[in-house]
């Protein structure tokens, strides 16, 4: 199993970055997680389009386009798999530790290929707890910086949630690694893109599947009540695909299962991959 480090493909046992590399140290760096259906890249503009603007927005750059990225993970992927690529960047090694960024930056680019398995229970559907969003104002960039989000991941599994949706003021922002999505009054509304949320890109996917589709959708803050007594509720990634929430905080959502237009949109999103 080969993944790519700084140019090189090496056995994933063999590639070494330095302890004083800034991601190490520091968590200096963003990350790209890039689904690959049946060997084939899903949606890797977009994917690149939001890393160039993480980078920017930590104020790194790598001098690479979409065809060089491409090239880059090709030989990582096999073809009859669902698989994911992760990519992560970071300021590089620097020879002293020191918060100011260093002199001469040279960026450690890392890729490496999982395989996407199907989510267990996926058709009965997840339970989440909601918690209080303790993350940073800067949610937007894809930051390997994930304290906050591992936390509350993992309050949600200690009791036996898949997810924890995340509470700012009042509101639903996001999930610790998912973007969320509400039915409310049989119309699809997912909250705007903003420095709060990371602008997923199977957000994008469902949204344009959904209009399409003709099922009414539109970009809205919801409110935590919003969100207790909605229709349906679900959470989204490029790792999960759709998943459905029918127990949020111990209380069914809706039916208690997964609703209709959950399943309109990842029968969509099924057809769509391929
Ligand atoms: N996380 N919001 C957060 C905080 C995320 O971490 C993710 C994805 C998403 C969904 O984005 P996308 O549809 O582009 O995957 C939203 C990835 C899968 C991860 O950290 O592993």
């Amino acid at each position: 199993e080969l993944v790519y480090l700084n140019g090189d493909y090496l056995p994933l046992t063999e590639a070494k970055v330095s302890v004083l590399d800034r991601g190490f140290l520091f968590g200096d760096g963003v990350y790209e997680v890039i689904p690959a259906y049946g060997g084939k890249l899903f949606r890797l503009e977009d994917h690149i389009v939001r890393l160039n603007n993480s980078l920017a927005g930590i104020r790194l750059t790598v001098p690479h386009g979409v065809a060089d990225w491409q090239a880059i993970f090709q030989p990582l992927l096999s073809a009859g798999k669902d698989q994911y690529i992760y990519l992560q960047i970071t300021r590089g090694y620097a020879p002293t530790r020191d918060h100011g960024f260093p002199e001469t930056v040279v960026p450690t680019v890392f890729a490496m290929c999982s395989e996407i398995k199907p989510f267990p229970g996926k058709s009965a559907g997840i339970k989440a707890i909601t918690l209080d969003d303790t993350r940073w104002q800067l949610c937007n960039i894809k930051a390997i910086t994930l304290l906050a989000n591992i936390l509350l991941r993992q309050q949600a599994l200690d009791r036996d949630c898949a997810e924890a949706i995340l509470v700012k003021n009042g509101y639903v922002i996001e999930g610790a690694a998912s973007n969320l999505f509400a039915v409310i009054d049989g119309e699809l509304i997912t909250p705007p893109k903003s420095n709060e949320i990371l602008p997923g890109i199977t957000r994008d996917v469902i949204l344009e599947l959904a209009s399409a589709d003709g099922i009414p959708c539109r970009e809205d803050i919801i409110a935590l009540e919003g969100l207790q007594t909605a229709e349906e509720v679900w959470v989204a990634s490029s790792t999960r695909e759709i998943l459905a929430v029918v127990e949020l905080d111990g209380k069914p959502i809706g039916t208690g299962k997964p609703g209709p237009v959950w399943q309109r949109l990842d029968d969509l999103l099924q057809t769509y991959k391929k």
